[in-house]
Order: structure tokens, then sequence, then C-alpha cells
């Protein structure tokens, strides 16, 4: 099957473009670069041997998209294009309801201009569980009202899925629901490495053992958790990259839309993670303990059994694995700057 990857050179979808090659599937990537690198194209060639064609165009250009269908006739979408950072959503609304709506309207559009593209897998996240009621989290539980306009287009979006795969019987859509991805590829070639200071936790660890950042500030300890830090499911990008794959192979049967947490069952608090990142790493990890940020919920980690029985998804790496990978991939980018 050819499958259009939108967002292909950024942290998951570049993970899930090698997978993807490696089962045997055909990978177009359309990327406008907003937030990945070239280079990660020829560390794409690099590990599988195979350059995917590639167009950088921004998604929501239907002129572009449309010549893309064209030529290359996909059977399937990956939709990782998104713009996805919760805090800056909050003060860029606009840009954040426009730029994930409309890069999906257009794609929805495609489907509906060339019928032999059925296929579509959206990249959602726990986020729409928003303040959850109990751990873990199973599919069958509420969306919740979301706490940020990232979270919100993520909720609105799955809706708007949800009522196109009612009335288009052929459509196999998979909504998959990430927790929180981290690690980095085998080879040292791909990984997260975000410009400025990281948002999220284990980027932030990663500057700090490589010796950018002096230490990881820790956003509350008076959480009901074990040690009071905040508990989150911390999956290993490859076993999410994998999800996909197998994703794509339950849409290949035909199933209407089907709605998957991708996780490891686990929960994690920020302490556990900075001692699992020393153990695993050798390295000793400074920290303080900050106020909670807002918007953070205590404790929010995923059921994985509709995955594991529906999709045969396990996970493969634990924390420990993650936390290595994400090492050497950061240390290896900092040698290159
Ligand atoms: N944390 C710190 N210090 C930091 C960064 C984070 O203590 O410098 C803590 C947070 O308070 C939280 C945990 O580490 O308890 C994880 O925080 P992240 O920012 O890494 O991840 P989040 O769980 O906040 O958010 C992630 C994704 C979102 C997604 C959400 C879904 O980044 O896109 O999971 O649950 F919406």
């Amino acid at each position: 099957m050819k499958v259009l990857v939108t967002g292909g050179l950024g942290f998951i979808g570049s993970h899930t473009v090698c997978e993807l090659i490696e089962s045997g599937y055909d990978v177009v990537i359309a990327d406008n670069l907003y937030n990945s690198k070239i280079d990660v194209l020829d560390r794409i060639e690099k590990i599988t041997g195979v350059r995917p064609h590639f167009y950088n165009i921004n998604v929501q250009d239907k002129e572009a998209l449309d010549k893309l269908f064209a030529k290359e006739e996909p059977e399937g979408i990956i939709h990782f294009a998104a713009y996805k950072a919760v805090g800056e959503s909050v003060y860029k609304p606009l840009e954040y309801y426009e730029n994930n709506f409309d890069t999906t309207f257009a794609l929805l559009w495609m489907m509906r201009k060339y019928p032999k593209c059925k296929n579509f897998v959206f990249s959602s996240s726990a986020t729409i569980y928003g303040v959850p009621d109990h751990v873990p989290l199973k599919e069958t539980d509420p969306r919740k009202d979301a706490t940020s306009p990232y979270g919100e287009t993520k909720v609105v979006i799955e809706r708007i899925l949800e009522d196109i795969a009612k009335v288009n019987k052929e459509y196999n859509i998979a909504i998959l629901r990430y927790f929180n991805p981290i690690g980095a590829h085998k080879s040292g070639l791909l990984g997260e490495d975000p410009n400025g200071i990281p948002n999220n936790l284990l980027p932030y660890i990663n500057k700090v053992a490589t010796g950018v950042l002096p230490c990881v500030n820790v956003f509350g300890d008076d959480y009901p958790t074990p040690d009071g830090t905040g508990v989150r499911d911390y999956i290993h990008v490859l076993d999410l990259a994998r999800g996909h794959v197998l994703a794509l192979k339950k849409l290949e049967t035909n199933p209407g839309l089907v709605t998957y947490n991708l996780g490891t069952g686990k929960g994690t608090s920020v302490l556990e993670i900075i001692k699992d990142y020393e153990k695993a790493t050798g390295i000793k990890i400074n920290y303080v303990i900050k106020p909670r940020r807002a918007g953070d919920v205590a404790e929010n980690y995923a059921d994985c059994s509709k995955a594991k029985n529906e999709l045969g998804f396990t996970c493969k790496y634990n924390v420990f694995d993650a936390c290595l990978d994400g090492y050497n991939f950061q240390k290896k980018e900092n040698q290159n700057k």
C-alpha cells in the first residue's frame, strides 16, 4: 500500500516512516519543515536504504495537495502534521485551530476527490481524557473538555472523524491516542531535539544530562501520587511507531472507525523517571522542586488491552531503553552542532 505520511520528518513521523518502509509500505512524505529538518530525510534513507518521495508543502494548501494526490495516488494517510505545544496553543488559539483543522479538512477533501484513498490514521492524544476520574484510561472513557486549544483540536477532530465515518462506510479510520512518547531511534539518527528550552520532560532531562541545561525543574511534589510528582505513561517512540503499522494493517481488514490508546499501561512519576534515567545512563541528574505547572493533571496512564487484543500491540521497550536511546541521540546531536 502507498501511504502519505504528513509531518513525516517530525519526531513520531520519522520513526513511523522507517517502520512503514521496513514493513514493506511505499511511503510519500508531506512536511513543510515547520518543526523538522530536511536532513531527517537523509537519515531515513541511511536507516532504511529507501528515500521516500518528499513534498515540501503545507498540508493546508489544497492545490499542492491535489497535485501530490494526482501524481502519487496514495491509498492511505497517516496524519501527523499539526501544531502540538500545549502551552503555546493557549497564546495562539487562532493559529492552532486554523492549522490543525485545515490540514485535516484538506486531507479529507482529497479522500473525497480520490476515492482510491480510503484509509486514514489520525494522531490523537491522551489529552482528550482531560482530568481523568480514574486510571488506567480506557477508550470507552469519556472525552472531556480540553484544557487547551491544542487539546480542543484533538477532541473536535475525533468527533468530526466519527461523523464522517458514519456516512462514508467505505472509509477506514484509526484514531490513535498517544500517551507520552519518548526515546529515540536505536541508530541515534532520529529523535526529538526541540529548539530552545524544551517543554516536555524527557527532552529537558536530555539537555541536563548533556550539560546544556543545569537542572530539571520538577513541577509539583504535592500531587496525590505515591511520591507527590506527576505520573505519566511514557512509551518508546519505536513502539509507538510500530503501533501505526499495526493500525494500518487493521484498516486493511475494513473495520470502519477504530480508536486505540497507545501507551504501555504503566505509570511512572517524574522522580522515578529521573532515577531510571540516572540508572540507564550512569549520569547524575540534578533537579529542583518547583510549583505545579498550570494545566497538569496528577496521573494519566493507559489501559492498553484493546490495542493488545485487536492489534497484537505490546511494547518491546521500557523506560530504561527510552532514556538511554534519548540520551545517545541528544549526545550525537550536540556533537553535530
Ligand atoms: N514536568 C516537569 N518538568 C518539566 C517538564 C515536565 O516536572 O520540565 C512534568 C510535568 O509536570 C508532568 C510530566 O513531567 O507531570 C510530563 O510532562 P510533559 O510536558 O513531558 O508531558 P505532558 O504529560 O504534560 O504532555 C504530553 C504531551 C501532550 C499531550 C499529553 C497527553 O506533550 O502533547 O502528554 O497526556 F497532550
